[in-house]
């Protein structure tokens, strides 16, 4: 059986790393379809098309994955865009888990002293459905100096449950010992005390796993301070966004970082952390590391877990003895090589573990 898999390159680094991602998966051989889709703020400039509806259906119907670069425009400030189509897929596909693994892949890479691969290995479960990204407030009396401006935080129970759920389900199937759920719930006690109440009976359906609830500016000052003893993170969209960034810096930057977005058993969209970075765009200077990983993600999502190890093994293998793009040459040292010719080291390395 094909898999059919929807590429959407995106703004900016998008293109430059969605190339780079799919000539590398496409080097293992896999009964892996690409096909490319122009949505991004270029055709939303030119006609106004965000992600039409049927090609939402489509994605639902005929489509195994989707392989996402970034959206993000100068020329859109107000990222309508985004909206209409990374949220819009993550809200309408209802991918409720933001997997974002933050592994050291090299000790070189760590930004603190004295943790290393041993110590940074913490995996996020972002929830990916509502909070504050549900969209749901407005102004009013805008533009006046009474002006009132308001940001709903939807919090349900099921949506908290199942995020939940898939943390400590993650954890057991890893042989991992412990989760830590991070909420704000001394202060949001209505959202993040139900945040803490689901936290408990989730936890106590799996008594193997020590759980832990935080509030998240401790948390944040810990993975810092402490990150060993932190495997699994289960929190809120807007928290699980922030503290992925704090993630990927512990880890060598959003150049490597991968995750996925994902629905168990349904269409899921994987995509690099990063975004558009207009500031490099063009340049040859993007990370395709992130994309990659991201790609390995969804292998493993597809079932083809012996090649998402090797493209995993062939990352880490150029890291370790390969070329780097310039976001790495501070922490790696060496020379700057460009997008191009790391994905062709990246490409001879998957032959060679492929063998
Ligand atoms: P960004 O992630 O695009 O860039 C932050 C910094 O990291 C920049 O200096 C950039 O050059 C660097 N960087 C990012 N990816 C890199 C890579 N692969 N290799 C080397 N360096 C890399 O974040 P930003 O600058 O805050 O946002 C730019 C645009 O992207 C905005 O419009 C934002 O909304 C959008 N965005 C989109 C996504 C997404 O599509 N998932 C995620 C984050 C931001
Ligand atoms: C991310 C990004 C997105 C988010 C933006 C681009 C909407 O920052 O994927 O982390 O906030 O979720
Ligand atoms: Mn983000």
């Amino acid at each position: 059986m094909t898999h059919r898999i929807a590429v959407i390159p995106g703004d900016g680094i998008g293109p430059e790393v969605a190339q780079a991602g799919v000539r590398v998966l496409e080097r293992l051989g896999l009964p892996l379809q690409f096909e490319w889709f122009d949505f991004g703020a270029e055709r939303f400039l030119r006609d106004g098309t965000v992600l039409p509806t049927d090609f939402m259906d489509a994605l639902r119907r005929d489509y195994a994955a989707i392989y996402f670069g970034a959206v993000g425009d100068p020329r859109v400030p107000g990222n309508e865009h985004a909206k209409g189509i990374l949220l819009a897929m993550r809200f309408d596909l209802d991918l409720y888990i933001n997997l974002r693994p933050c592994l050291l892949l090299d000790d070189r890479l760590s930004p603190l002293k004295g943790k290393g691969r041993a110590e940074l290995r913490f995996t996020v479960f972002r929830e990916n459905t509502e909070g504050l990204y549900a969209g749901i407030g407005g102004v009013f009396k805008k533009g006046t100096p009474d002006e009132v401006a308001q940001e709903v935080e939807v919090n349900t129970r099921k949506g908290v449950e199942r995020i939940c759920q898939a943390a400590f389900a993650f954890a057991e199937s890893r042989g991992l010992r412990r989760v830590c759920m991070a909420d704000k719930a001394n202060v949001l006690v209505f959202g993040h005390g139900l945040w803490r109440r689901v936290f408990a009976e989730v936890a106590a359906r799996h008594p193997g796993i020590e759980a832990k609830a935080m509030y998240v500016d401790a948390l944040a000052m810990d993975l810092i301070r402490q990150p060993e003893l932190y495997e699994v993170i289960v929190t809120n969209n807007m928290f699980g966004d922030i503290l992925t960034d704090l993630g990927a810096v512990l880890t060598g930057g959003l150049g490597v970082a991968a995750s996925g977005n994902i629905h168990p058993g349904r269409v899921s969209l994987f995509e690099p952390v990063h975004g558009s970075a207009p500031d490099i765009a063009g340049q040859g200077k993007a990370n395709p590391i992130a994309m990659v990983l991201s790609g390995a993600l969804m292998l493993e999502h597809l079932g083809f877990a012996r090649e998402a190890q090797i493209v995993q093994n062939a990352v880490r293998d150029q890291i370790e003895h390969g070329a780097h793009t310039p976001d790495l040459v501070p922490l790696l040292g060496g020379t700057a090589a460009t997008t191009g010719q790391v994905t062709a080291e990246l490409l001879t390395r998957v032959e060679k573990f492929l063998r």
